[in-house]
Protein backbone atom coordinates (compact mmCIF):
# COMPACT_ATOMS: atom_id res chain seq x y z
CA UNK A 1 0.00 0.00 0.00
CA UNK A 2 1.09 3.81 -0.67
CA UNK A 3 0.36 6.98 0.52
CA UNK A 4 1.02 9.97 -0.93
CA UNK A 5 1.85 13.06 1.01
CA UNK A 6 1.94 16.19 -0.18
CA UNK A 7 3.22 19.22 1.27
CA UNK A 8 2.22 22.57 0.54
CA UNK A 9 4.74 24.26 2.22
CA UNK A 10 7.61 26.57 0.05
CA UNK A 11 9.77 25.75 2.69
CA UNK A 12 10.34 21.99 2.11
CA UNK A 13 12.27 21.06 5.21
CA UNK A 14 10.09 23.24 7.42
CA UNK A 15 7.70 22.23 10.11
CA UNK A 16 4.43 21.12 7.59
CA UNK A 17 7.56 18.40 6.07
CA UNK A 18 8.48 17.68 9.98
CA UNK A 19 4.75 16.69 11.06
CA UNK A 20 4.81 14.83 7.50
CA UNK A 21 8.00 13.11 8.34
CA UNK A 22 6.76 12.01 11.28
CA UNK A 23 3.74 10.06 9.87
CA UNK A 24 5.97 8.72 6.85
CA UNK A 25 7.61 7.00 9.51
CA UNK A 26 4.90 6.16 11.41
CA UNK A 27 3.15 4.47 8.41
CA UNK A 28 6.71 2.70 7.41
CA UNK A 29 6.67 1.10 10.46
CA UNK A 30 3.48 -0.47 9.62
CA UNK A 31 4.14 -1.10 6.73
CA UNK A 32 3.30 1.33 4.31
CA UNK A 33 5.24 3.35 1.85
CA UNK A 34 4.86 6.82 2.16
CA UNK A 35 6.25 9.32 -0.60
CA UNK A 36 6.02 13.03 0.00
CA UNK A 37 5.65 15.82 -2.67
CA UNK A 38 6.67 19.11 -2.68
CA UNK A 39 4.14 21.80 -3.96
CA UNK A 40 4.38 24.56 -2.16
CA UNK A 41 6.13 27.80 -3.65
CA UNK A 42 5.53 26.65 -7.08
CA UNK A 43 3.72 28.41 -9.94
CA UNK A 44 0.72 26.55 -9.90
CA UNK A 45 -2.52 27.98 -12.18
CA UNK A 46 -5.97 27.97 -10.14
CA UNK A 47 -8.52 26.59 -11.80
CA UNK A 48 -10.66 28.68 -14.26
CA UNK A 49 -13.83 26.20 -13.77
CA UNK A 50 -13.43 25.53 -17.52
CA UNK A 51 -14.52 22.11 -17.52
CA UNK A 52 -12.39 20.20 -19.83
CA UNK A 53 -11.57 17.97 -16.90
CA UNK A 54 -15.37 16.91 -17.09
CA UNK A 55 -15.34 15.96 -20.66
CA UNK A 56 -11.52 15.15 -21.53
CA UNK A 57 -10.19 11.81 -21.86
CA UNK A 58 -9.73 10.52 -18.30
CA UNK A 59 -10.46 13.49 -16.67
CA UNK A 60 -7.10 16.16 -17.51
CA UNK A 61 -6.87 19.07 -16.58
CA UNK A 62 -6.42 21.99 -19.20
CA UNK A 63 -3.46 23.27 -17.56
CA UNK A 64 -0.53 21.24 -18.38
CA UNK A 65 3.73 21.04 -17.43
CA UNK A 66 3.32 21.85 -13.60
CA UNK A 67 2.82 20.56 -10.04
CA UNK A 68 -0.49 19.31 -11.03
CA UNK A 69 0.11 17.26 -13.92
CA UNK A 70 3.44 15.82 -11.89
CA UNK A 71 1.50 14.57 -8.95
CA UNK A 72 -2.26 13.99 -10.18
CA UNK A 73 -2.01 10.49 -11.09
CA UNK A 74 0.07 9.27 -8.27
CA UNK A 75 -2.28 10.61 -5.90
CA UNK A 76 -5.64 8.66 -8.09
CA UNK A 77 -3.46 5.74 -7.79
CA UNK A 78 -2.76 6.26 -3.88
CA UNK A 79 -4.34 3.83 -1.27
CA UNK A 80 -3.91 6.71 1.27
CA UNK A 81 -3.08 10.81 0.93
CA UNK A 82 -2.01 13.01 3.39
CA UNK A 83 -2.34 16.93 2.57
CA UNK A 84 -0.01 18.89 4.27
CA UNK A 85 -0.02 22.84 4.51
CA UNK A 86 1.32 25.65 6.25
CA UNK A 87 -1.40 28.18 8.37
CA UNK A 88 -0.87 31.86 5.96
CA UNK A 89 -3.59 34.38 7.13
CA UNK A 90 -5.69 31.44 8.69
CA UNK A 91 -5.76 29.78 5.36
CA UNK A 92 -3.95 27.28 3.09
CA UNK A 93 -1.00 29.28 0.96
CA UNK A 94 -1.94 30.33 -2.67
CA UNK A 95 -0.16 27.54 -4.43
CA UNK A 96 -1.41 24.63 -2.60
CA UNK A 97 -5.17 26.44 -2.90
CA UNK A 98 -4.69 26.13 -6.35
CA UNK A 99 -3.05 22.50 -6.60
CA UNK A 100 -6.30 21.22 -4.72
CA UNK A 101 -8.43 22.85 -6.39
CA UNK A 102 -7.68 21.31 -9.52
CA UNK A 103 -6.48 18.04 -8.31
CA UNK A 104 -9.64 17.48 -6.74
CA UNK A 105 -12.18 18.77 -9.73
CA UNK A 106 -10.36 16.46 -11.83
CA UNK A 107 -10.34 13.49 -9.59
CA UNK A 108 -12.79 13.63 -7.09
CA UNK A 109 -14.11 10.49 -8.29
CA UNK A 110 -10.72 8.24 -8.46
CA UNK A 111 -10.71 8.72 -4.86
CA UNK A 112 -13.87 7.63 -3.19
CA UNK A 113 -13.27 5.07 -0.15
CA UNK A 114 -9.23 6.57 0.01
CA UNK A 115 -8.01 6.97 3.22
CA UNK A 116 -7.68 10.75 3.45
CA UNK A 117 -6.16 13.16 6.08
CA UNK A 118 -4.78 16.66 6.89
CA UNK A 119 -1.95 18.26 8.93
CA UNK A 120 -1.37 22.22 9.27
CA UNK A 121 2.01 23.79 10.88
CA UNK A 122 1.09 27.05 12.58
CA UNK A 123 2.88 29.60 14.21
CA UNK A 124 -0.50 30.74 17.03
CA UNK A 125 -3.87 30.74 15.21
CA UNK A 126 -5.57 29.71 12.42
CA UNK A 127 -4.49 26.17 11.94
CA UNK A 128 -7.88 24.71 13.25
CA UNK A 129 -9.62 26.55 10.49
CA UNK A 130 -6.77 24.92 7.52
CA UNK A 131 -7.72 22.03 9.33
CA UNK A 132 -11.03 22.29 8.06
CA UNK A 133 -10.07 23.62 4.35
CA UNK A 134 -8.21 20.48 3.78
CA UNK A 135 -10.38 18.34 5.45
CA UNK A 136 -13.24 20.02 2.87
CA UNK A 137 -11.30 18.48 -0.34
CA UNK A 138 -11.52 14.94 1.41
CA UNK A 139 -15.65 15.41 2.54
CA UNK A 140 -16.49 16.38 -0.96
CA UNK A 141 -14.21 13.23 -2.65
CA UNK A 142 -16.19 10.20 -0.50
CA UNK A 143 -12.57 9.24 1.34
CA UNK A 144 -12.67 8.09 4.70
CA UNK A 145 -10.61 9.86 7.59
CA UNK A 146 -8.51 9.09 10.50
CA UNK A 147 -9.29 10.12 14.06
CA UNK A 148 -6.68 11.20 16.45
CA UNK A 149 -6.91 13.21 19.85
CA UNK A 150 -6.80 16.28 18.37
CA UNK A 151 -6.89 18.62 15.38
CA UNK A 152 -4.10 17.32 13.44
CA UNK A 153 -2.22 20.65 14.09
CA UNK A 154 1.53 21.01 15.35
CA UNK A 155 2.73 24.88 16.86
CA UNK A 156 6.17 26.36 15.77
CA UNK A 157 7.76 29.36 13.44
CA UNK A 158 11.20 29.02 12.61
CA UNK A 159 12.32 25.68 11.36
CA UNK A 160 11.93 22.35 12.92
CA UNK A 161 10.19 24.11 15.83
CA UNK A 162 7.08 22.15 15.19
CA UNK A 163 9.58 18.97 16.67
CA UNK A 164 9.28 20.49 20.47
CA UNK A 165 5.54 20.40 20.22
CA UNK A 166 5.43 17.24 21.92
CA UNK A 167 1.13 17.15 21.74
CA UNK A 168 1.04 18.26 18.29
CA UNK A 169 3.94 15.48 17.16
CA UNK A 170 2.23 13.00 19.23
CA UNK A 171 -1.12 14.05 17.83
CA UNK A 172 -0.16 13.72 14.15
CA UNK A 173 1.82 10.58 14.86
CA UNK A 174 -1.16 8.80 16.48
CA UNK A 175 -3.49 9.98 13.14
CA UNK A 176 -0.70 8.13 10.99
CA UNK A 177 -1.20 5.02 13.01
CA UNK A 178 -4.98 5.42 12.96
CA UNK A 179 -4.59 5.70 8.96
CA UNK A 180 -2.11 2.62 8.80
CA UNK A 181 -5.24 0.92 10.87
CA UNK A 182 -7.87 2.22 8.34
CA UNK A 183 -5.94 0.97 5.12
CA UNK A 184 -5.42 -1.95 6.31
CA UNK A 185 -9.02 -2.69 7.59
CA UNK A 186 -10.15 -1.35 3.73
CA UNK A 187 -7.49 -3.56 2.08
CA UNK A 188 -8.65 -6.60 4.41
CA UNK A 189 -12.43 -5.98 3.30
CA UNK A 190 -11.31 -6.16 -0.72
CA UNK A 191 -13.62 -9.50 -2.38
CA UNK A 192 -15.62 -9.79 1.21
CA UNK A 193 -17.45 -6.32 2.18
CA UNK A 194 -18.52 -4.20 -1.08
CA UNK A 195 -18.50 -0.53 -1.26
CA UNK A 196 -22.11 0.72 -0.19
CA UNK A 197 -24.76 1.09 -3.18
CA UNK A 198 -24.30 4.74 -4.51
CA UNK A 199 -27.11 6.63 -6.08
CA UNK A 200 -27.55 8.86 -9.03
CA UNK A 201 -26.11 12.23 -8.35
CA UNK A 202 -28.88 14.70 -7.81
CA UNK A 203 -28.01 18.98 -8.89
CA UNK A 204 -29.97 21.01 -7.79
CA UNK A 205 -27.94 24.41 -7.58
CA UNK A 206 -30.32 25.83 -5.39
CA UNK A 207 -32.59 27.58 -8.07
CA UNK A 208 -36.11 26.03 -7.50
C1 LIG B 1 2.47 34.63 4.62
C2 LIG B 1 2.44 34.00 5.98
C3 LIG B 1 1.26 34.01 6.70
C4 LIG B 1 1.19 33.42 7.96
N1 LIG B 1 0.01 33.43 8.63
C5 LIG B 1 -0.06 32.89 9.87
C6 LIG B 1 -1.29 32.88 10.59
O1 LIG B 1 -2.36 33.28 10.11
N2 LIG B 1 -1.28 32.38 11.86
C7 LIG B 1 -0.14 31.90 12.44
O2 LIG B 1 -0.20 31.50 13.59
N3 LIG B 1 1.03 31.83 11.75
C8 LIG B 1 1.11 32.31 10.50
N4 LIG B 1 2.28 32.22 9.78
C9 LIG B 1 3.41 31.45 10.33
C10 LIG B 1 3.47 30.02 9.77
O3 LIG B 1 2.22 29.38 9.84
C11 LIG B 1 4.48 29.16 10.54
O4 LIG B 1 5.77 29.77 10.46
C12 LIG B 1 4.56 27.74 10.08
O5 LIG B 1 5.37 26.99 10.97
C13 LIG B 1 5.14 27.62 8.68
O6 LIG B 1 5.15 26.26 8.30
P1 LIG B 1 6.29 25.69 7.29
O7 LIG B 1 7.59 25.68 8.08
O8 LIG B 1 5.83 24.33 6.94
O9 LIG B 1 6.32 26.61 6.12
C14 LIG B 1 2.36 32.80 8.52
C15 LIG B 1 3.54 32.77 7.76
C16 LIG B 1 3.58 33.37 6.51
C17 LIG B 1 4.88 33.33 5.73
Amino acid sequence: MKVIAVNGSPREDGNTAAALRAMADVLKGEGIETEIVHVGGKLIPGCIGCGHCFSSEGNICVFKDDAVEENVMKIRAADGIILGAPTYYAGIPGPMKSFLDRVFFSSSRYLKYKVGTAVTAVRRAGGADVVHQLMNYFNLAETVTPPSQYWTIVYGMDKGEALKDEEGMQTVRKNARAMAWLLKVIDASKGKIPLPPTEKREFTNFIR
